[in-house]
């Protein structure tokens, strides 16, 4: 078994598309670990697991727990460690921040939100030994509305200009959330680091969506969603057959019970 680097994931831009998925819990880690490069620890938990409203409400503290279980779990996969709302408002906030969770879950680098206005974040974590990875597009942190992005030109060239100043500022990557195919593929064109897409298209260099989408747990289906199974349904069906036996004294039943 050989740990997933930086420099591993740099070089599978436009060789070898990079697999990438979320998870917020060690059983959940030890499965995405078998197989996928980055394993994000996403603050789409506030929404999946925590049922808020927006992931603003995502405290740090919230995430370190969940970073850390998921990180003792992935000994392969490069943890990445999604920064919540706040928490990097300027660089010596966003460094101390960075600190304590790479000292607390040992996760091996973290996500920013955000284009040209927080490159000199970037550039500082950087220079600490801090790995980043940037997020453009559609950006839940800061955005009013979860729509569509880069449906014009004056959108399109602010996203591309965001795009190659986080790739010049030091990212080894770039998630790109929710624009239009043409730009996703300019993007990825157009910078040295790889992009990572969340309904972006095939274009980009790697793909990542959030596990309860897609495995069917959650009810949240946008078009750029591919469901792969729909975990929800097993869970009920396993429940109402549990209330089934237990009601009928079906459970437990004598393999299930200790005898002196
Ligand atoms: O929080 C998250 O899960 C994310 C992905 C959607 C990229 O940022």
């Amino acid at each position: 078994m050989q740990k997933i680097t930086i420099n591993k994931i740099l070089n599978q831009k436009g060789k070898k598309p990079i697999t990438c998925l979320t998870a917020y819990s060690s059983s959940v880690a030890k499965i995405l670990d078998k197989y996928c490069d980055i394993i994000l620890v996403g603050d789409s938990l506030g929404m999946v697991l925590y049922g808020m409203k927006t992931t603003k409400e995502v405290k740090i503290e919230t995430m370190i727990l969940h970073g850390r279980a998921v990180k003792k779990a992935a000994k392969r996969s490069l943890v990445v460690f999604d920064m919540p709302y706040k928490t990097y408002s300027n660089k010596f906030a966003a460094y101390k921040n960075a600190r304590k969770v790479m000292k607390l879950t040992n996760c091996d680098a973290i996500k920013l939100e955000g284009g040209k206005k927080i490159v000199n974040i970037i550039k500082y974590l950087k220079k600490k030994g801090i790995p980043v990875m940037g997020h453009i597009g559609l950006l839940p942190q800061s955005s009013f509305n979860y729509k569509l992005k880069g449906i014009n030109s004056n959108q399109k060239k602010k996203i591309l200009d965001d795009a190659k100043a986080l790739s010049e500022s030091g990212v080894f990557a770039i998630v790109i959330e929710c624009v239009v195919e043409s730009l996703a593929k300019e993007i990825t064109k157009n910078v040295r680091v790889p992009t990572i897409g969340i309904g972006a298209s095939k274009y980009c260099d790697g793909q990542i969506l959030v596990i309860d989408d897609m495995i069917g747990l959650s009810n949240f289906r946008p078009k750029f969603v591919k469901q792969y199974s729909k975990v929800s349904k097993i869970i009920e069906k396993s429940v109402k057959n549990y209330c089934i036996d237990v009601r009928n004294r079906r459970f437990p039943a004598s393999q299930n019970v200790y005898k002196l």
